[in-house]
């Protein structure tokens, strides 16, 4: 193993803390050098970590060799992303929307300038589903991927299936922390659009948007007792998709529940991987992070997928 990694973090919120907590606890030696937020003097759970000096996100790309950002959002974290992998930085990531929005320039930078991306934590929450498909990859034998990438919708497809309404099922998934106040990005399929579009991407080798997925979320969907509807997106080398289907208990996908994600793999001359795992939450997904990190220190310097665009169709 090499030396300590020197990373520069940027965000201490429910993911940030988490990781923060596992750095500290090992094997992998890390030593955070520099953490950014966004407001110091809020009060939090988790406490500030003792020491480390605070500083903008500018300040702290050009002090540190890796940057983790567990911000979130596109625009602000595009400019330290490119600011990042312009200095030759590893970027390491759990941003979602900024992947597979302008996941294409972050690869190029990364590869123009010997950087490396990573964002295992960004599709699956804890579950190693981008690690899954690059290893399939490998072989080119990709046909399918289909999966249940959004817990929030879940938690309330289950609801709804107990014989709740919509409405009744989103505020329930509110008061269990599942949902946002403003819910508009999972109920909608954009959540699991952005994962879908950046499994496909690491599946057949390029670049693919958000905005090539056809989407439809589940608002105002209604139920039949007893039915299991789970939103299911799904991608072959053609098509991106995502849409509430009614599956049957045959189905693998059909025992993903709770904050819980299902990936099935289908290849073109071997059985089908199924692989389900804990799909959000702090702990899970910094737990991603962690081995990212863990990769970084064992030398390597991955670029999550090609920098060309990998047209559909
Ligand atoms: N939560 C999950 O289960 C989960 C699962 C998978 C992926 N993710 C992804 O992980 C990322 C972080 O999620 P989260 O749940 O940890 O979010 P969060 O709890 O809202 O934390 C966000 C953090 O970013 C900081 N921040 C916001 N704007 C900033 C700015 N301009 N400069 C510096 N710091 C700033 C905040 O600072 P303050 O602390 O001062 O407010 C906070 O520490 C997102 O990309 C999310 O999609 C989350």
């Amino acid at each position: 193993m090499s030396d300590t990694l020197r990373i520069g973090l940027i965000g201490w919120g429910t993911v940030g803390s988490a990781l923060g907590l596992l750095i500290a606890q090992g094997p992998v030696r890390v030593q955070i050098v520099a953490l950014a937020v966004r407001d110091p003097s809020r009060g939090r759970a988790t406490p500030l970590p003792a020491g480390v000096p605070l500083m903008s996100p500018p300040e702290l790309i050009r002090e540190a060799e890796i940057v983790v950002e567990v911000v979130g959002g596109v625009d602000a974290a595009l400019d330290w992303a490119r600011d990042s992998l312009t200095r030759g930085r590893a970027y390491v990531t759990a941003n979602k929307a900024l992947l597979a929005t302008h996941g294409a320039l972050l690869a190029e930078l990364a590869t123009g300038h010997g950087g490396a991306l990573l964002a295992s934590a960004s599709v699956g929450g804890g579950a190693p589903m981008i690690e899954l498909v690059a290893h399939l990859a490998a072989t080119g034998r990709i046909e399918r991927l289909r999966g249940v990438l959004n817990a929030t919708t879940t938690f309330m497809l289950s609801a709804m299936a107990r014989g709740n309404t919509y409405a009744q099922a989103l505020q329930a998934a509110q008061d269990a922390g599942y949902a946002e106040a403003d819910p508009t990005f999972d109920v909608e399929g954009r959540d699991a659009a952005q994962k879908l579009a950046i499994l496909a991407s690491v599946a057949w080798g390029g670049w693919r948007s958000e905005s090539e997925v056809e989407r439809q979320g589940i608002v105002g969907i209604r139920l039949e007792p007893g039915a299991t509807v789970r939103l299911v997106a799904e991608a072959t080398p053609e098509r991106m998709t995502v849409r509430p289907m009614r599956l049957p208990p045959s189905s693998p996908l059909a025992g993903v529940s709770g904050v819980a994600s299902g990936l099935v793999v289908e290849l073109t001359d071997t059985d089908p991987h199924l692989l389900v795992g804990p799909g959000a939450g702090g702990r899970a997904t910094a737990g991603a992070l962690y081995a990212d990190l863990a990769r970084l220190s064992a030398g390597e310097r991955p670029i999550l997928f090609a920098p060309r665009h990998g047209a559909i169709g």
